[in-house]
């Protein structure tokens, strides 16, 4: 039986980035479930309509702001209304992220900075900001307080024409490791640790197999997401709220004895 009535991550404050769809939003969507007040960073405008829309149906418990990750400026004002809404954060996942795909030899300089400034500067940004925060937040608990970094299954394996997004992504996985040690050796209250997602049904996901058929490889989407799920041994694709549940325990005590450590979420994909 579901144990979300019984309201777990009470008393906590988490920031997601890129909360606002995908797997953020999914997340955002548990740690409230599970009785947390959460703070959701995007890229849309305050007054924008998928911000408005989405901020009322979260309720109360949730707040938003308009953040860019590769921003320190934006971290600090993002760090400001943590400190005068709740005077706390317990969770960080560093989630907004983005992808880059095709031949090395074609990708452009600019591109792949881009996405190593999103995926790798934006989760050493959050952290850094945050850390002084999460330190004394975390003394409360034995568990400390959780910074939870969304790397993908493209951060433990190499795939053809994905080196941008692998590089971006075996970034995290290591920056989490080093964090882990870190913190963990200086007696700090935080946690740290990647999670591993397999193929999501997202709007990044679809956005990249748009692109896959605009180039000719597939008809249509649907049979790329067949494609990907006949390759992933439990035979289909992951729904977002999967890999919040994993979020979830990451932000829980039940995961108070595991840092450095990476979550993979991906159907069995990288098992093979
Ligand atoms: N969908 C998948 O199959 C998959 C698999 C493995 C890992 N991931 C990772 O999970 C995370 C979330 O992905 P998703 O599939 O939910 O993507 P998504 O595009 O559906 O959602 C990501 C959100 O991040 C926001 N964002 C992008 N750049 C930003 C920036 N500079 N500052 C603030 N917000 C920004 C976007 O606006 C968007 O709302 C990413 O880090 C992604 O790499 C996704």
């Amino acid at each position: 039986m579901s144990d979300v009535s019984a309201q777990r991550l009470k008393g906590r404050v988490a920031f997601v980035s890129g909360g606002l769809r995908g797997i953020g939003l999914a997340v955002a969507e548990r740690y409230l479930a599970e009785g947390a007040e959460v703070v959701l960073s995007d890229l849309d405008a305050e007054d924008s309509a998928p911000a408005r829309d989405t901020m009322a149906r979260l309720g109360q418990a949730a707040s938003y702001l308009r953040a860019d990750v590769t921003s320190e400026d934006d971290w600090l004002r993002a760090r400001d209304l943590v400190k005068d809404r709740h005077g706390a954060l317990h969770i960080l996942v560093n989630n907004a992220g983005t992808d880059l795909t095709g031949p090395v030899e074609t990708l452009a300089l600019d591109a792949w900075r881009k996405i190593m400034a999103i995926n790798v500067d934006g989760v050493f940004l959050g952290t850094k900001t945050f850390v002084p925060m999460m330190d004394d937040s975390g003394k409360a608990f034995r568990g400390g307080s959780s910074i939870i970094n969304i790397s993908s299954i493209m951060g433990l394996v190499g795939y053809s024409e994905v080196s941008a997004y692998n590089a971006s992504k075996g970034a995290v996985r290591l920056f989490t490791k080093g964090i882990a040690v870190e913190f963990a050796q200086k007696k700090m209250a935080i946690r740290a640790n990647s999670i591993h997602p397999g193929f999501v049904l997202t709007p990044l996901l679809n956005a990249g197999f748009q692109r896959w058929v605009d180039k000719g490889f597939a008809e249509k989407s649907s049979d790329l997401v067949e494609t990907m799920a006949a390759t992933t041994p439990i035979g289909r694709l992951a729904d977002p709220s999967e890999i919040a549940g994993a979020a979830y325990f990451l932000a829980s005590e039940d995961s108070s004895y595991m840092t450095g450590s990476e979550v993979v979420v991906d159907g069995g994909w990288t098992a093979q």
